[in-house]
């Protein structure tokens, strides 16, 4: 992680939004973006102007830090995000994180697309993340010591806040959205895993397989920042069915599943507070 242009990309963002007040945000991953026709936009920066973000690389990853409101609340929706396949390192991946931090979030929710490995889940479900398996065989705390990002060795029993599950499991009661939990095992990609590969993952206790979200998660909870975590189950993980894998199976589950992941996220937005 560069360091230097962490706090570049913050100083960029607080320049163009001096008088913003935020305290939670999204990072929408595949086919979660759609939240974003639901609220106002305040206003929008593009990931490409942003120091060591840059665009991102993949189909259905927009690329847009979004300023939203929402029941009052002020909420930073990063539309797509950029993943460590791409090959740019850390710092890209980091940099939402770090703007959390610099914007005072209190709550983060990241969300991705997975491949469902648990025998009773099916494309189109959600799941609420309780749990993660790095598989990346990397991570982005590797290196020099920053101390923003929490102690040398931080501790990992509850990456994903139990605060932040119970507020997604009430965020689903109230939007009437049906939602599993489990846990989510991230590779490295950007290769779809080998049928033997996803029975190696449900050996291990995997839930569900993706490519993302691992590290943010990582990043943010050792930050202190409430961490939570969605999963929209956009297919059968490989092996599973006999068919191959596709990107376009992927969107194209994602936008069938769109109404309930937007309700799911508005009714997360709007439930908001500390106890
Ligand atoms: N594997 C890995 N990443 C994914 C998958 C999958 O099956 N589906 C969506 N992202």
């Amino acid at each position: 992680m560069d360091m230097k242009q962490l706090e570049a990309a913050a100083d960029f963002v607080r320049e163009r939004w001096p008088e913003a007040r935020v305290d939670m945000a999204v990072v929408c991953g595949s086919g979660w973006s759609s939240v974003l026709d639901a609220v106002e936009v305040v206003d929008r920066i593009s990931y490409a102007e942003i120091p060591g973000l840059g665009a991102p690389g993949v189909v259905g990853h927009t690329g847009t830090l979004c300023h939203v409101r929402h029941a009052g609340r002020d909420v930073l929706v990063f539309q797509g995000r950029r993943h460590f396949y791409e090959g740019e390192g850390w710092t890209p991946v980091a940099v939402p994180v770090f703007l959390c931090l610099k914007f005072g979030v209190k709550e983060l929710l990241l969300t991705n697309s997975a491949g469902a490995i648990h025998p009773d889940f099916a494309p189109g479900d959600l799941m609420i993340l309780t749990d993660h398996i790095n598989q990346m065989g990397d991570n982005p705390l590797v290196g020099p010591h920053h101390p923003v990002f929490g102690p040398r060795f931080p501790d990992q029993s509850t990456v994903y806040a139990p605060e932040a599950v119970a507020r997604l499991r009430a965020a689903a009661k109230q939007a009437d959205v049906r939602v599993q939990e489990g846990v989510y095992l991230a590779t490295r990609g950007p290769v779809y895993e080998t049928p033997a590969e996803v029975r190696a993952c449900r050996l291990l206790g995997a839930d569900a397989v993706g490519m993302s979200t691992v590290p943010e998660a990582m990043l943010a909870s050792a930050a202190g920042i409430r961490t939570g975590g969605l999963s929209c189950m956009t297919n059968y993980a490989a092996g599973i069915l006999d068919q191959p894998l596709t990107h376009d199976e992927v969107t194209t589950t994602a936008s069938a599943a769109m109404p309930r992941m937007t309700a799911l996220l508005l009714a997360w937005i709007s439930g908001f507070g500390f106890e």
